[in-house]
């Protein structure tokens, strides 16, 4: 990589609410950005919104409004939620802009007079909910390939882009340039869909089926394809034909960051683009995989989405960018589901990151008054310590090239993880109470020394909190101002800690299922009603509870849960497989009274027969049985 990074995210359809899916690529390349600018790189980064096409006439006439003024109302919706995720991009270009325009309107006239745009009739199938026109065999069952949707037959007269006279070239640029497009599984899907005869791309709209979009300069009937249009921002927002000093600053692109959904464009449409106006490739399309819920798309048309916002308000915003980034692994798809979000929440930052922090600065403060000490003499512990930040460090450097952040955050957990295992294994509190001041000094010292590191490769995941984090440590920002700074940072010696507040307070399950579904009544409270419906006494009668001693019990082989019981049922005996075996041993469950449903259907449970079931009460992972207060016979009815 040279001195300068210039990443981009798709401009999003200004019609679409801001879901999950956007914040991700956003996040992302500000991620990348606020990396790059942290190693000095000359670092320029454009997000911002498409707006002309089908699908934004549609819904302004619905509205009764027009187009542009329907832009600009929707359009804050995508500048405030960047606002509020902490997106630090340079521009948010907009394709309504008059310079955006001007620059697509002189692109097309250069290219009509040079012949690489011309006019023809055209019969085809468009799909309006992509604004996509498709050639018979490009259907999918006579529907639209990429929505499954219906289309409809158009013959009319429209300009072309020669598209088709670039494919061999395009197809051996992909070959010798590896990293061109990324993950390399995507080229090939890309060299795949080359196979066949590349068409060339119709890049105009009759004014009569659609008017707005950028007019043709040569024939005012006409306006600009969509994607023609939107792909150009990636060169009008950095000067081109605007401001010739700055375009050749910017130019190429180091990274284009766009989902899997538009591939093709960016790897096909684009580069043919840019080599007919005669401008070197970005360096890198990098196309990253969905998230999904409930294994399908997340789109506004499914409406299946999740609200950024609401994640946002319950857990903060570093932690949502930490989440985002640190579960998907960009080349594949990745499922969003709170419980996930809330469980990698909790080990991660409250219990790990967290953990770390308040006993660090708790035992710092107890021994020095908050100083962080000198360390001494270090011993095999210290050097493996060091090294589990060094490979983070390591690590994330490499992510930032390979795009695959989750593993660089994989890596810094590995190192905070570390650092818990240090303290447990160093035990400070007890070299405390023995007075061995030296080696407690110094594992303090590793100890915060470690924290530190770790909180300057978290911080473009993590500004605020990263930010709160180093002033506990009482490090100045200007003193370890990023990953390359970390190479000659001589240490945490002689900061003034203070007592840290938590960063990341847990979030109890139990508070927030409530706020998710409803109906679920919270595991906390007991006392509410679940929301089953009554039973009368009869249907309750039909039940039998009965008291049983359990005489022998054993572990199920290969059913970690399970547990064979052989209980007493008064005269009878019977056997139970019941799945308590993670909170009791057998020997502790022998000799227990317990309360069995007698009369339950026998069912096979791993092959094994189980004649009824036992009671116990379960509240996560805890579990207890129920038992009987005081002596009393098995057999017994209970009611
Ligand atoms: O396609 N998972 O805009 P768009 C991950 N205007 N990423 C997702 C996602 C999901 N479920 N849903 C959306 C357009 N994205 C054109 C782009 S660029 C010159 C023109 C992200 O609003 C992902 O980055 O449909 C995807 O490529 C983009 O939003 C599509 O946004
Ligand atoms: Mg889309």
């Amino acid at each position: 990589m040279n001195g300068k990074f210039y990443v981009t995210t798709p401009i999003y359809y200004v019609n679409d609410r801001p879901h999950i899916g956007h914040a991700y690529t956003t996040i992302l390349a500000d991620v990348l950005a606020r990396f790059h600018r942290s190693l000095g790189h000359d670092t320029f980064f454009l997000t911002g919104t498409d707006e002309h096409g089908q699908k934004v006439q549609n819904a302004a006439e619905k509205r009764g409004v027009p187009p542009l003024r329907h832009c600009d109302e929707t359009v804050v919706r995508f500048q405030e939620l960047w606002k509020r995720l902490g997106i630090t991009n340079d521009r948010f270009i907009r394709t309504t802009q008059a310079e955006h325009k001007r620059v697509v309107s002189e692109i097309m006239q250069e290219l009509y007079d040079r012949g690489e745009i011309y006019k023809a009739d055209y019969t085809g199938w468009y799909c309006v909910g992509c604004e996509r026109f498709f050639t018979e065999k490009d259907l999918a069952d006579g529907k639209c390939p990429d929505c499954g949707r219906d289309v409809s037959a158009i013959t009319e007269s429209n300009y072309f882009f020669r598209m088709s006279k670039y494919q061999q070239w395009l197809i051996d640029y992909i070959k010798s340039h590896p990293d061109f497009i990324l993950p390399a599984f995507r080229a090939n899907e890309t060299l795949g869909f080359l196979k066949k005869p590349l068409g060339d791309l119709c890049i105009s709209r009759p004014k009569s089926r659609l008017n707005w979009g950028i007019e043709l300069p040569f024939d005012r009937d006409y306006v600009c394809y969509v994607w023609f249009d939107a792909l150009i921002n990636y060169i009008s927002g950095v000067g081109y034909r605007t401001d010739a000093e700055t375009f050749a600053r910017r130019w190429p692109a180091s990274c284009h960051l766009i989902g899997k959904d538009i591939l093709t464009t960016h790897s096909v449409y684009w580069p043919t683009m840019l080599k007919a106006m005669g401008l070197p490739m970005p360096q890198t399309i990098f196309a990253h995989g969905w998230w999904l819920t409930g294994n399908t798309k997340m789109s506004k048309s499914l409406g299946n989405v999740i609200n950024p916002m609401d994640m946002i308000d319950r857990a903060g915003v570093d932690a949502f960018r930490y989440f985002l980034l640190a579960e998907m692994s960009p080349g594949n798809d990745a499922n969003f589901s709170e419980d996930a979000f809330i469980a990698r929440y909790n080990s991660d930052l409250a219990n790990d990151l967290g953990n770390l922090l308040s006993r660090v600065s708790k035992l710092t403060i107890r021994a020095t008054g908050g100083t962080i000490p000198a360390p001494a003499e270090i011993t095999d512990d210290d050097r493996e310590l060091i090294a589990a930040v060094n490979d983070a460090i390591r690590t994330m450097e490499e992510s930032l090239q390979s795009y695959k952040l989750d593993q660089g955050l994989d890596a810094v957990m590995n190192a905070v993880r570390a650092g818990n295992r240090y303290l447990e294994k160093c035990a400070p509190w007890t070299l405390a109470k023995q007075g061995d001041t030296a080696r407690l000094h110094t594992v303090l010292y590793h100890a915060a020394d470690a924290l530190c590191r770790v909180a300057v490769l978290l911080a473009p995941v993590m500004p605020e909190k990263m930010a709160e984090l180093l002033s506990v440590l009482g490090v100045a920002p200007e003193t370890v101002s990023g990953i390359a700074a970390l190479k000659t940072f001589p240490g945490v010696t002689g900061c003034t800690m203070r007592e840290a507040i938590p960063l990341f307070p847990r979030i109890m399950e139990e508070e927030e299922k409530p706020a998710v579904k409803e109906a679920r009544p919270a595991k906390s409270a007991p006392e509410t009603v679940p929301a089953v419906p009554p039973v009368t006494i009869e249907e309750f009668g039909r039940i039998q509870l009965k008291t049983a001693k359990v005489l022998a019990a054993e572990k199920v082989e290969g059913a970690d849960k399970l547990l064979k019981l052989r209980i007493e049922v008064g005269s009878e005996t019977r056997q139970l497989i019941a799945g308590v075996a993670q909170s009791y041993s057998p020997e502790e469950i022998v000799g227990k009274t317990i309360v069995i449903v007698a009369n339950l259907r026998p069912a096979k449970i791993r092959g094994v027969e189980s004649q009824g079931m036992l009671l116990a009460a379960k509240a996560g992972k805890v579990l207890k049985l129920v038992t009987i207060d005081g002596d009393m016979p098995s057999g017994v009815v209970i009611g």
